[in-house]
């Protein structure tokens, strides 16, 4: 996950402040949660009733932060194995990162082989990851989604290759 220094964010999009240029822009097409969905998800936000699990993701967003200094972080996370929380933390520590009004929060969902993170946020599976890596697009632009999470972004898997194309089996969440 990326996190670049806002220019301006009204909504339709983020520019960084080195060059101006246009990040992302609000996918209209993206689902817009409620707050009733994005609780079954256990994506954090303000004003949770539990806290905890809030707290424990701006606690680990402050020592990352701290590591930092004033350079934009990319963090990978991955589990041991499918299933044991991968895409929960890799959602939730954005989502805290995000808490930030000053940020902005790129996730790009690398799982190939079970992309989920699109079905949590809401958004389109493609364009995403693969039609920026195969050339279908070279438009940072499209393959970045705006989420219901104010500040995070996402980029997901994308497109499947072709059956004939590929030796990976089907894909699907694990939870
Ligand atoms: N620490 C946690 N607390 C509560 N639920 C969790 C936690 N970690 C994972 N889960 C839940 O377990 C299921 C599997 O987690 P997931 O993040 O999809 O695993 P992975 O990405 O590693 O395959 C999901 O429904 C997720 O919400
Ligand atoms: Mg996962």
């Amino acid at each position: 996950m990326n996190m670049p220094h806002l220019k301006k964010e009204n909504g339709s999009g983020a520019s960084t402040p080195e060059t101006g240029r246009t990040l992302v822009r609000a996918n209209e097409n993206a689902l817009t949660l409620t707050r009733k969905e994005i609780d079954a998800r256990r994506i954090i936000h303000h004003g949770m009733e539990d806290e905890g699990p809030a707290d424990a993701f701006r606690d680990l967003r402050t020592q990352l932060l701290a590591r930092a200094g004033s350079r934009t972080i990319s963090v990978l996370v991955t589990p041991v194995a499918r299933g044991r929380g991968g895409s929960f933390v890799a959602i939730n520590l954005a989502a805290a990162l995000a808490f930030d009004e000053r940020q902005a929060v790129v996730l790009i969902d690398c799982n190939l082989r079970h992309p989920c993170l699109h079905q949590r946020l809401g958004v389109a599976p493609a364009p995403g990851l693969t039609d920026y890596l195969s050339g279908r697009t070279d438009s940072l632009e499209a393959i970045t989604h705006a989420t219901s999470v104010p500040r995070l972004f996402l980029i997901p898997r994308g497109a499947r290759p072709r059956p004939e194309a590929s030796s990976l089996p089907p894909t699907g969440c694990s939870g």
